[in-house]
Parts: C-alpha cells; sequence; structure tokens
C-alpha cells in the first residue's frame, strides 16, 4: 500500500468512528513549503466573505482572512488537487458520499486576523459535505495563535489543531462549528470543500 492509501483509509475510519480526522505529516513533505511559495506570490488574495442565503458578503467583524481560489497548474495546485481528487474517490467508493467535486483556496491570515466560530455547511442545505484545510506553515508555536479551535456537541470545544505545515484536518461540514482564534503571525492554509451539488 501506498503512504496515500493508508493515508485514506485512515480518513474514512476516523470520519466514520468520529467524524474528523487530524493528520499530520499528510502528504508529500516538501509539498506545504512549494504551495506557501505559490500563496506568498499571489497577488490576487481578495478579502473573504461570509455566505448567508447564497448572498456572500465581506464582515471583518466575524472574519479577516483574505482568500484565493486553486486552479489546475500542471505542478504543486494540481498535485495538491490530485490527492483531494483520490480523497473523494475514496469517499465515494467507501461511504457513498456521492461528492461530485471539490473547490479550495488559499487563505492568508496577517498578524491579528482571525475567523470566529462558524459552520462550513447549514444543515440540510446539502451542498458542502466535507470540509478540508491542509496547513502550509513551518514551525508553529503555540504563542503564535492562530489555532483552529473544533466544537462538538453543546458547542464545547473538542480539538486544538496548530496551522504546522503538512497537517491536513477532514471534518464533516454540518457537523462540526469552529473558529482561528487571532494569529500573531501570517498564517497560509488551503481550506476545501467536497460538495455534491453540481
Ligand atoms: C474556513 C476555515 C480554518 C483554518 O476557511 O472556513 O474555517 O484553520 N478555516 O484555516
Ligand atoms: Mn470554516
Amino acid at each position: 500500500m501506498t503512504k496515500n492509501n493508508d493515508l485514506f483509509k485512515n480518513i474514512v475510519d476516523a470520519l466514520v468512528n468520529d467524524g474528523y480526522a487530524i493528520i499530520p505529516n499528510a502528504l508529500h513533505t516538501q509539498l506545504p513549503s512549494h504551495l506557501k511559495k505559490i500563496a506568498q506570490n499571489n497577488t490576487d488574495f481578495q478579502q473573504a466573505g461570509i455566505s448567508a442565503s447564497s448572498q456572500v458578503h465581506t464582515d471583518s467583524l466575524k472574519r479577516r482572512d483574505k482568500t484565493s481560489w486553486i486552479d489546475e497548474d500542471n505542478s504543486y495546485q494540481s498535485e495538491y488537487l490530485k490527492s483531494m481528487q483520490d480523497l473523494q474517490d475514496t469517499l465515494n467508493r467507501e461511504l457513498y458520499m456521492g461528492i461530485q467535486y471539490y473547490e479550495s483556496h488559499f487563505a492568508m491570515y496577517e498578524e491579528g486576523d482571525f475567523y470566529e466560530k462558524h459552520l462550513d455547511a447549514f444543515k440540510g442545505s446539502k451542498n458542502r459535505v466535507v470540509t478540508t484545510v491542509y496547513y502550509l506553515n513551518d514551525d508553529w508555536e503555540e504563542s503564535d495563535g492562530g489555532a483552529l479551535i473544533m466544537y462538538g456537541e453543546g458547542d464545547t470545544p473538542i480539538k486544538k489543531v496548530l496551522p504546522q505545515a503538512n497537517t491536513l484536518v477532514v471534518f464533516l461540514s454540518e457537523k462540526f462549528p469552529h473558529e482561528v482564534l487571532a494569529s500573531q503571525r501570517k498564517r497560509f492554509s488551503i481550506a476545501g470543500w467536497f460538495r455534491i451539488d453540481k
């Protein structure tokens, strides 16, 4: 079995048992630094929006990060997208999730930026079913802030994840409210969603 097959099997098992998976050293070790370079050279980061009943507006009280959609580039972005395509195929094959496509963007948090507690999909909206977050930052320390806090039933915090390079977080989009604490450092990640609409 290749490393990725083990990875996808672990994700499937964790989604079935817990509804989420947190995997350090998930993909090719060098991939995060290449992707971070692409993000750093990217000039079209836009102020991120808040989506409510299909209207997207920006609200800097709720979130401060900037985002830029990821496209095929026959290089590192494609390598990342290929892994997510394989994950999609595995989720559809093993869990019959009926995922149609994956959308993802780079997100950049500058010093002081945060994202308040939110859900990526409203219950019953049936579009985003599984969320991924992939981190690109070397040597992240607790004191750098910017942790992802995941909440469980009753809104109790269940996990705190540092945005360390090559950590991949996967969770059921409708089930887990989450937030990003104020970052004390520039913070890069790729947020993505498997969707069941077309
Ligand atoms: C998001 C999000 C979490 C993170 O973009 O919807 O929740 O840790 N990101 O970057
Ligand atoms: Mn989110």
